[in-house]
């Protein structure tokens, strides 16, 4: 069941870490934060060394101070548990609890997350500094919630230290029971590889050409996975004891981490941290890159978490770090632009990044919304710009949600397979990046879901249309669960690498798409990844709007029809397959299947959207170019159609029936110019 934040208007925040602060700033800060209706604050995260001085001595009273302050200004607060950054004290008595490269050399103090979630000296330190810190605060009027940590797995996400190596052996022994069926899971007669004694088995080491058994690198993140959740419960289950009128969140999405399991078992909602010009930062090969609207995408998978979540920190300028990460500034009207991006795909709670910026330490370039001279700054305006709009629109946008009728889908097994294996994983970025992209373009909202165990049925019948690019790892579970969706009228599309692989990454002894292949009614006679002595072929497909000589990328599957019922829509038009079936469509009960033999690009993207009959749902209110991103939040009849511009110039909208835009109150109809990097929220009727 998703979970989702629940607020009564949409509110804003701002992360403060009054320990980089005289004091006497704090009251002129708590003024000019309520002045711009910021009306919660982020505190403490990374705050062990002040909370725990010595070990075992505890001092809360610096940030009860702090508490005190925002409660006579009307500020809630938000407490991080400082677990990110153990004290010097802390790594030096017990290096134990240092995580470690792949060479198994230990990450020292100095920088953060530099610990690792599997010695028990550390859990045993963590668990005993969140019972103090939550036994100090919990009574607080001020506090109305918890953020466990901070970012899990961000800066690294592998561990390797001695603590590490310890905690997968039993976590393998308990998954497979014996060495006998490790040794099978992971096919170590292969080079033999054979495990003897379970002391043999260790995480990822250094190898020979850096190349682990496939296997063993699958199990090694789902292992990391378990590792952090049970790492983390331990912390939600004090706060959950001690404080249950509080709510429990983390914050971000990072590698090797089943959030969804995390929100469904621990947290209350999800948390995400918003910094859309890291998908301008770094040069992309895309012809037509989405930028920073691509987060959007990172926010859609968020909202498959919780339809409605907090942004923990929202981009509020430039970011940069002393050593790495250089960003421009923001244009004016951008911070307010990415603000209403969080809006549109879900976070009813926005807390901005930071309120000042550092004038020490590694983030002196992340820049906060005041500057280091505190003087009013452009950056102040346009958030204050923001907090008025908040006022006047945020109860009634507060608990909708976001709609869409098609989902891109994925499951953590094969992102995870992917990251090691180069004849699935690359095509699946870039399939999953045409989908998001080419619907975007075309105004049709989507969801990025995550498909695993708990998956039902119904959850999946909300959407119209389902893509599911490269589902390499396939169970019999998950095709019968296909099947179901196009059965009960699900349109249902593949690509190329479909189901041949098992649970543990092994090839199944089956022609592709394994057991889909009845499903789909094709099997896979021949097929090429597209690289050395193979071009890409052509593609032709009579009656599309494909551009002639639009070609099948990343990989060529011939596909051989099995079932008389299925109709060939495209076929290879060059190379030795030449004439061959691309793509076909099946009709299946109530729903259609597509299997193409490819990944997709953005033109054969554009094909299917047509063939599948897809159209923007608000199409009945307006023409927008495809430079701006039109999406629809809604509840109990109410709908709510915002309009976001993207680019650096003004864009012309033609409104097909009258509305308002509801952070002006202007009356909109007919031809509209929108500013560049302008917003628009407008209420809508829909059926
Ligand atoms: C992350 C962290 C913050 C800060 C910002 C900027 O999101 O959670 O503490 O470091 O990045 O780098």
């Amino acid at each position: 069941m998703a979970k989702s934040i629940q607020m009564n208007e949409l509110t804003l925040g701002v992360c403060y870490y009054p320990e980089h602060w005289p004091e006497e700033l704090w009251e002129d800060d708590f003024r000019r934060m309520r002045e711009m209706n910021i009306s919660v604050i982020r505190m403490a995260e990374f705050a062990w060394a002040m909370l725990e001085p010595e070990e075992g001595r505890f001092d809360f009273r610096f940030f009860r101070r702090v508490m005190d302050l925002a409660h006579q200004y009307g500020l809630k607060v938000i407490l991080g548990t400082p677990t990110a950054t153990p004290p010097a004290w802390l790594t030096h008595k017990y290096p134990e609890v240092l995580n470690a490269n792949v060479e198994g050399v230990l990450y020292r103090h100095g920088m953060r997350r530099h610990y690792n979630y599997s010695s028990p000296k550390y859990r045993e330190l963590c668990a005993r500094i969140v019972r103090n810190m939550v036994e100090a605060y919990k009574e607080h009027p001020s506090v109305i919630g918890w953020q466990i940590d901070n970012e899990l797995n961000c800066e690294t996400n592998e561990f390797y230290s001695e603590a590490d190596h310890i905690a997968f052996r039993a976590w393998l022994q308990e998954r497979y029971g014996s060495l006998n069926n490790l040794n099978h899971a992971w096919g170590t007669v292969f080079w033999s590889q054979t495990y003897t004694d379970w002391e043999q088995v260790y995480l990822t080491r250094p190898m020979v050409n850096h190349s682990p058994n496939p296997h063993l690198a699958l199990d090694e993140k789902r292992f990391i996975s378990a590792n952090t959740f049970s790492f983390a419960k331990i912390q939600a289950d004090i706060i959950r004891e001690l404080s249950p009128q509080h709510w429990v969140t983390t914050n971000g999405t990072f590698g090797h981490l089943d959030n969804h399991e995390l929100t469904d078992e621990l947290l209350d909602f999800f948390s995400y941290d918003s910094y859309p010009q890291f998908s301008t930062i770094f040069p992309s090969s895309d012809e037509n890159p989405l930028g920073d609207r691509a987060w959007s995408m990172n926010l859609s998978n968020v909202r498959s978490m919780s339809p409605n979540f907090c942004i923990m920190e929202q981009q509020a300028g430039p970011g940069g770090w002393v050593d790495r990460i250089e960003m421009g500034s923001p244009r004016p009207g951008q911070i307010r632009l990415w603000s209403y991006q969080s809006v549109l795909h879900g976070t009813d709670l926005l807390v901005y990044f930071r309120w000042r910026t550092a004038t020490f330490g590694t983030e002196i370039y992340w820049h906060g919304i005041n500057d280091y001279h505190n003087r009013p700054n452009r950056r102040v305006r346009e958030v204050a710009q923001v907090g008025e709009e908040f006022a006047k629109i945020g109860s009634f946008i507060a608990g909708t949600a976001y709609q869409a009728e098609v989902a891109i889908m994925q499951d953590y097994d094969n992102v995870w397979d992917g990251e090691l294996d180069k004849w699935h994983g690359p095509l699946q970025r870039q399939s999953v990046r045409s989908w998001y992209k080419q619907l975007q373009y075309q105004h049709i909202p989507t969801d990025l879901i995550t498909l695993g165990t708990k998956t039902k049925l119904e959850a999946l019948l909300q959407y119209k249309v389902i893509v599911y690019p490269h589902p390499a790892i396939m169970t019999d579970e998950t095709a019968t669960l296909m099947t179901q969706y196009v059965e009960h009228g699900g349109k249902l599309v593949f690509g190329a690498r479909t189901g041949y692989k098992d649970t543990y990454g092994q090839c199944y002894m089956q022609p592709f798409p394994g057991p889909v292949a009845g499903l789909c009614g094709i099997t896979v006679e021949d097929f090429t990844l597209i690289k050395g002595t193979i071009g890409a072929s052509e593609l032709h497909w009579e009656g599309s709007r494909l551009p002639s000589g639009t070609k099948a990328v990343g990989f060529n599957e011939v596909l051989s029809v099995e079932s008389p019922d299925v109709e060939v829509v495209a076929a290879y038009a060059t190379e030795y397959y030449k004439g061959q079936p691309a793509l076909t469509r099946r009709a299946v009960g109530q729903g259609k299947v597509w299997y193409y033999g490819a990944a997709f690009s953005e033109p054969v993207v554009d094909a299917l959207i047509d063939e599948m009959e897809l159209t923007s749902p608000a199409a009945d209110w307006l023409d927008a170019p495809a430079e701006v991103e039109v999406g629809i939040r809604s509840a109990n009849g109410s709908s709510f159609l915002f309009v976001l511009n993207y680019s650096g110039e003004q864009v012309t909208l033609t409104l097909k029936k009258s509305t308002v835009d509801l952070l002006t109150g202007a009356e909109l109809d007919g031809t509209i110019e929108m500013p560049a990097y302008g917003v628009m929220v407008m209420k809508i009727l829909t059926p």
